[in-house]
């Protein structure tokens, strides 16, 4: 067997190892066999064992996170992390194509068309070739630290040449396709919630705290397509970048396998540009991973340079975004749907098709009223739309087929428990009126009160709480909390762990913050901001039970709607009976302190809306120092804003204001303000 003497050699050995991943996952053409490659791997774990202090950070060996992350750190970008200004429209295009021409006193400029990946950007620091952080971009000035986490995805190198002294390096971690749909099958057969897209997938997992768990899931992949800080300078053109890159190992669009063509041009005029996305947009489908566009960027990197950037985007770059995708397909059966809230939805039922690089099997048919306008029926073919995360719909159907079904209509009862529906004269929905016993509207509002907008508690779905439901063993919520492991076990496919899990899951969930304790009781109008605002007048669990309409309306963002539906809430003895079986239940939400303002500041309990771009800070910062003052930041305009913090290029809200008479202050009287 090889010996591995001394560092040197072990170095050597990382190296070695290195380059046949690189062969093997990268150019797809190993040198050496499987059992070769893992006989190094595992001389390589020896000798670790037995020299710790040898131990490179940049081992291949260190690619699986060997400890969960206690959380993220937060880390500035040397250079912001700026967005790119949108086109839709050529002429938008020509705007953007003659304002660069202008800028560079030319007739004539190269630009660089590449695709837009529809994934999450990304920021990787390699020193002394060694890759030494990794940040995700957040507000574009600080990011989170997830080195740990992109360490787990194979295609980037941990280290590149050693003589490269500084290259830092952007590109968008994102998930083929191919995993995307084989993730979601998993949660179904699990009864999660799926992901819309597979960019909000990739995002989930890149926020695990445990790598070990995103390296067991896999399946992210990552491309380069930008160099920010590069010493020695070896790169003057985005059309040489590519290259570049890709000889240092660094995964690019060129690295990519099978492609329908070379996703990268050299366009020179405003015809090419559009000739360029037109030729992608045709193989947007075929391609193994979700783009939402493309990208075109001045070629000359050192020009580009010279131009320095708006507070937001470069000015020698522009995206060009495809519009919403459509696809046509079967309608094979209209279903009613009933939400917690009793509201009654058509929903399409399709013969599955590809759409925005996933599946759709269901499509929004939003009301009776529009199925009726649109002259949908059951059988058609229709016209399927799908644009960024919105959920897919109906657009129209096909009404030429030589046999059509007659024409769709709304059931007259609910079809989970037969009730007559009823509608409102001014509303288009129809509801289901039996709140209190529809077995729909309560396996709707137990989901909602275990999912996501609720008390977020691990391991229990829809599909759980349907089995639940069907057992006779939960009815309500409170019931959850008396769910016990014999009680699990009756459930198929449930066994000892998961049984176990579930438990641990209830348990940590009986200590919710106020606020999402609030919106998992499900009042009507009450979304995720009025939950926080009702939560911070009231404080505690009893304070909210005495909140009155007069000081619900005297809230901060507030209106008559969610003040008169939590008045009824709270005047239903159902609503209160339910309140007192879950805090027997041992449910104890944690009270919910009032800010503590800065006394005597200007901003302490100040409402302040911001508008248009500050340059001294982002509007995270100043949100951020506001609240620390004891101020709060809301979206919109009111009689009650206190300011409106006027930055460049402000929008409608500085004219609001106006119209209002509400102090507006500009960037230098804020900052005085602020102190
Ligand atoms: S260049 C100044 N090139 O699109 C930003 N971005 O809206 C420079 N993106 O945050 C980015 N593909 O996450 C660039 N080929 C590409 C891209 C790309 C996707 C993303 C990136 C950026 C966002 C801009």
């Amino acid at each position: 067997m090889r010996a591995v003497r001394n560092k040197a050699d072990y170095e050597v050995l990382c190296d070695e190892i290195w380059h046949h991943n690189r062969c093997y996952f990268q150019e797809a053409a190993p040198e050496i066999s499987d059992e070769a490659f893992d006989a190094l791997v595992l001389l390589l774990e020896k000798t670790e064992r037995e020299h710790p202090e040898w131990i490179s950070p940049t081992s291949p060996t260190q690619r699986v996170g060997e400890r969960p992350l206690e959380g993220f750190a937060e880390v500035v970008h040397a250079e912001p992390m700026l967005s790119l200004e949108k086109a839709f429209t050529q002429e938008e295009l020509e705007a953007f194509y003659d304002r660069v021409c202008r800028i560079v006193d030319r007739k004539k400029v190269d630009f660089f068309g590449e695709l837009k990946m529809d994934g999450l950007a990304l920021c990787v620091t390699y020193e002394h070739g060694q890759l030494v952080r990794a940040v995700t971009r957040g507000d574009g000035e600080v990011g989170s630290d997830i080195t740990q986490n992109i360490k787990t995805i194979r295609d980037i190198p941990l280290r590149i040449s050693s003589e490269i002294k500084l290259l830092e390096v952007r590109g968008e971690v994102f998930l083929p396709k191919a995993h995307f749909d084989r993730m979601n099958a998993e949660r179904k057969g699990l009864g999660l919630p799926l992901w819309a897209n597979p960019r909000n997938a990739a995002a989930g997992s890149l926020k695990l705290l445990d790598s070990r768990e995103l390296a067991r899931r896999g399946g992210l992949s990552c491309v380069f397509y930008g160099i920010s800080r590069q010493d020695p300078v070896k790169v003057h053109y985005q059309h040489e970048l590519f290259s570049y890159l890709q000889l240092l190992g660094l995964p690019t669009y060129l690295s990519m396998k099978e492609l329908p063509m070379t996703p990268l041009r050299t366009v020179s005029s405003v015809d090419d540009m559009m000739r360029f996305q037109d030729e992608i947009r045709a193989i947007r489908e075929k391609l193994p991973f979700a783009i939402d566009g493309v990208v075109f960027k001045l070629d000359n990197l050192d020009e580009s340079a010279t131009i320095p950037p708006t507070m937001k985007h470069p000015r020698t770059a522009i995206a060009w975004k495809f519009g919403a995708e459509q696809a046509w397909t079967r309608l094979q059966e209209i279903v009613v749907q009933v939400g917690r809230t009793g509201v009654v939805t058509p929903v399409a039922e399709l013969e599955p098709v590809e759409l925005s690089g996933s599946t759709v099997a269901r499509a929004t048919l939003h009301n009776a009223e529009e199925i009726e306008r649109k002259d949908i029926r059951p059988g058609d073919r229709v016209l399927i739309e799908k644009g960024g995360d919105v959920i897919p719909k109906v657009v129209e159907s096909d009404k030429h087929a030589a046999h059509r079904q007659p024409q769709w209509r709304m059931p007259k009862e609910c079809p989970a428990c037969g009730t007559p529906l009823i509608k409102d004269e001014e509303e288009v929905a129809w509801r289901c009126p039996n709140h209190q016993h529809c077995s729909e509207q309560i396996i709707r509002g137990l989901t909602h009160f275990v999912g996501k907008d609720g008390l977020d508690i691990e391991n229990i779905g829809e599909k759980l709480i349907r089995h639940l439901y069907a057992k006779g063993y939960v009815k309500a919520p409170h019931d959850l909390f008396s769910v016990s492991k014999d009680m699990l076990l009756t459930i198929e496919g449930i066994k000892e762990k998961s049984a176990e899990n579930i438990l641990k899951g209830l348990e940590a969930a009986k200590k919710p913050a106020l606020d999402a304790f609030l919106l998992a009781l499900g009042i009507r109008f009450v979304g995720a901001g009025g939950a926080k605002r009702i939560a911070e007048a009231a404080e505690t669990i009893e304070g909210f039970t005495q909140l009155t309409k007069e000081q619900l309306l005297g809230v901060e963002g507030i209106g008559e709607e969610v003040a008169t539906s939590v008045e009824h809430a709270l005047a239903d003895t159902a609503f209160l009976h339910e309140l007192q079986l879950l805090r027997d239940a041992g449910v104890a939400p944690l009270p919910r302190s009032k800010r503590e303002g800065v006394e005597g500041h200007p901003f302490n309990t100040a409402t302040i809306v911001l508008t248009g771009t500050l340059s001294s800070m982002s509007r995270t910062e100043a949100a951020k120092r506001i609240e620390a003052c004891g101020g709060s930041v809301t979206d919109s305009v009111s009689k009650r804003t206190s300011y409106v913090v006027v930055g460049d290029e402000p929008g409608s809200k500085f004219e609001k204001a106006q119209k209002l008479g509400v102090k507006t202050l500009n960037e230098q009287e804020f900052l005085q303000l602020l102190g």
